[in-house]
């Protein structure tokens, strides 16, 4: 297969972890860097990256990173109209990465997520801490990520500054409720088609309650319970990314699904739990191409 990886950075872990499953597996594998493709649409549709034209590609495997989402999005779609297998759609990127319509798409599906208020006035804050179940809550920025822009807050006079300088800033933010009996404890669970690959513990930081492994988490293996998976992977059909890191909290009333990660890191899971992960995603992409071909011999015939 010819696939393609986006990434802005061959050297990263994630990055060489896939290329090296590629090669593994007998691929040709080539990274581009989607803030240098160009999308060519005309009689003939092409990616143009720093000169090459880039036209046969069977399999794509997008890393994009949360800053340049939409850009990301523009390129992984035009790939999908040259027929390539992908790994996240675009749409399926814009759904997850905004962790809003993440929660609606899920939470209207029955899955069960942390108590959440998008509210606009100031006025409403009240009446939204209430409903949340009073201090501390949580806001968080729609499009966090790394833990940044999830901050615990105490009392209103902080809920209240923080909520203007969000909205002075022109970024959108959520209400949560704070699952305290979660302890700083989250659970990864790495998702491929369907299924869970592996997962792990996340632990926070002494004095932190963000699991994330950026902010100084540390990570164990761990195996879920048959429950855990079947949300996990449902999140992630959902929300239709077929490559998923799937966080979930323990809470009172039992597991609660965090977030979905579309382009989850794989050094500290594969590193935890010792899981070829890389190998588990071109293996899942093989598996696709096969399926495509065989639609569309059939079609022909
Ligand atoms: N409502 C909450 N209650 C308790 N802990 C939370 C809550 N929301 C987030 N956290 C903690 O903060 C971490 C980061 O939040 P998350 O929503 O996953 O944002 P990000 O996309 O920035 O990682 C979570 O992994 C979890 O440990
Ligand atoms: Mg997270």
């Amino acid at each position: 297969m010819q696939i393609v990886i986006l990434s802005r950075g061959a050297y990263l872990y994630s990055t060489q972890s896939l290329i090296n499953a590629c090669y593994r597996r007998g691929h040709r594998v080539r990274i581009l860097d989607h803030m240098h493709c160009d999308l060519i649409i005309g009689p003939k549709w092409y990616v143009n990256h720093l000169g090459d034209e880039i036209t046969q590609v069977d399999a794509l495997i997008p890393r994009i990173g949360a800053s340049v989402t939409r850009e990301g999005a523009a390129v992984i779609r035009h790939f999908e109209l040259m027929g390539a297998c992908t790994t996240v759609r675009a749409d399926a990127l814009l759904r997850a990465r905004d962790k809003l319509i993440a929660l609606q798409l899920l939470a209207a599906q029955g899955l069960p997520v942390p108590r959440t208020w998008a509210i606009h006035s100031v006025d409403q804050l009240p009446f939204a801490v209430k409903a949340l179940g009073g201090w501390p809550l949580i806001v968080k920025l729609i499009e966090s990520t790394h833990g940044l822009g999830v901050i615990r807050v105490e009392n209103m006079q902080m809920l209240r500054a923080i909520v203007e300088s969000f909205r002075a800033t022109a970024q959108p933010f959520l209400l949560q409720e704070y699952i305290e009996e979660a302890h700083g404890t989250d659970y990864r669970a790495l998702v491929v088609g369907q299924q869970v690959v592996a997962a792990m513990r996340r632990q926070a930081a002494l004095g932190e309650f963000r699991s994330n492994l950026h902010l100084g988490g540390t990570g164990h293996s761990v195996a879920l319970k048959p429950e855990e998976k079947k949300l996990a992977t449902r999140a992630a059909q959902i929300l239709g990314t077929s490559v998923a890191g799937v966080d979930l909290v323990h809470s009172n009333r039992g597991p609660l699904i965090m977030e979905v990660n579309a382009s989850p890191g794989l050094e500290g899971i594969e590193q935890v739990t010792q899981v070829d992960i890389a190998g588990a995603i071109i293996h899942w992409l093989e598996e696709q191409v096969r399926k495509k071909r065989h639609t569309s011999d059939n079609r022909a015939t």
